[in-house]
């Protein structure tokens, strides 16, 4: 499932992100990636232990906190902290697949189900730099506004764009979800999705009590932690 929650930092936020983000001191992305993926990637990030890193990734914890969509979306169980990019001048990650497994910064490990970009830069300042999630229905590119997010998942192969002009910036992380099945997960988001509907709109209070249980009782049945 590719799902694009938008608004996830308010305008302001993300200008105000991407102010502390352009003053910041950045390094090659490779450092934290794979053999498979230092091949393809040529980008920049910021490092992992610097303490800009550290707020900006609380901030957007705490924005997503904040989105009963993106929680509705992903069900999540652990989430790595975000991390920051920065494309530009032909930069560019060539087709990949995340890594499956990941260390928390608590020593956990974190099944990648979920891969996450948050955009931070309006799409008109930059060329280029779209993200493409390639599955079985084809390629799909993805360019959002600043302060949007997609989330698609982890097992897909993508790709982004080389950025030929200005400069990309963005959040990445991954969530390891309650439910692990991509179809599974898809079908709680419709269900969950319908029974807000016909609750704002005045359905039989009995039959969307009904369904509010099948949704629990599938989460139940289906949740692993
Ligand atoms: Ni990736």
């Amino acid at each position: 499932m590719l799902l694009h929650i938008p608004h996830v930092l308010s305008p302001d936020q993300a200008v105000r992100m991407r102010q502390r983000l352009e003053a910041a001191d950045w390094t090659d992305g490779r450092e934290t990636v794979g053999a498979q993926g230092a091949k393809v990637k040529r980008n920049l990030q910021l490092p992992d232990a610097s303490p800009l890193r550290d707020a900006l990734a609380g901030e957007v914890l705490a924005a997503l906190a904040r989105n009963p969509l993106y929680h509705a979306a992903t069900l999540p169980l652990r989430t790595l902290p975000p991390r920051f990019n920065r494309y530009e001048g032909g930069g560019e990650y060539g087709f990949h697949v995340d890594g499956a497994v990941m260390a928390l910064p608590n020593g956990e490990q974190l099944r990648s189900d979920i891969s996450c970009t948050l955009f931070l830069a309006d799409p008109e300042t930059y060329e280029g730099g779209e993200l493409i999630v390639s599955d079985t229905y084809g390629e799909h590119e993805v360019k959002l506004p600043a302060g949007d997010l997609i989330v698609y998942p982890s097992s897909s192969l993508h790709r982004v764009a080389p950025v030929t002009r200005g400069t990309r910036l963005a959040a990445f992380f991954w969530v390891q979800s309650l439910i692990r099945d991509d179809v599974r997960r898809r079908m709680l988001l419709e269900l969950d999705t319908s029974i807000q509907t016909l609750t704002r709109t005045g359905a039989d209070a009995a039959a969307v009590l009904q369904l509010t249980g099948i949704y629990h009782n599938l989460l139940r049945q289906w949740a692993e932690s």
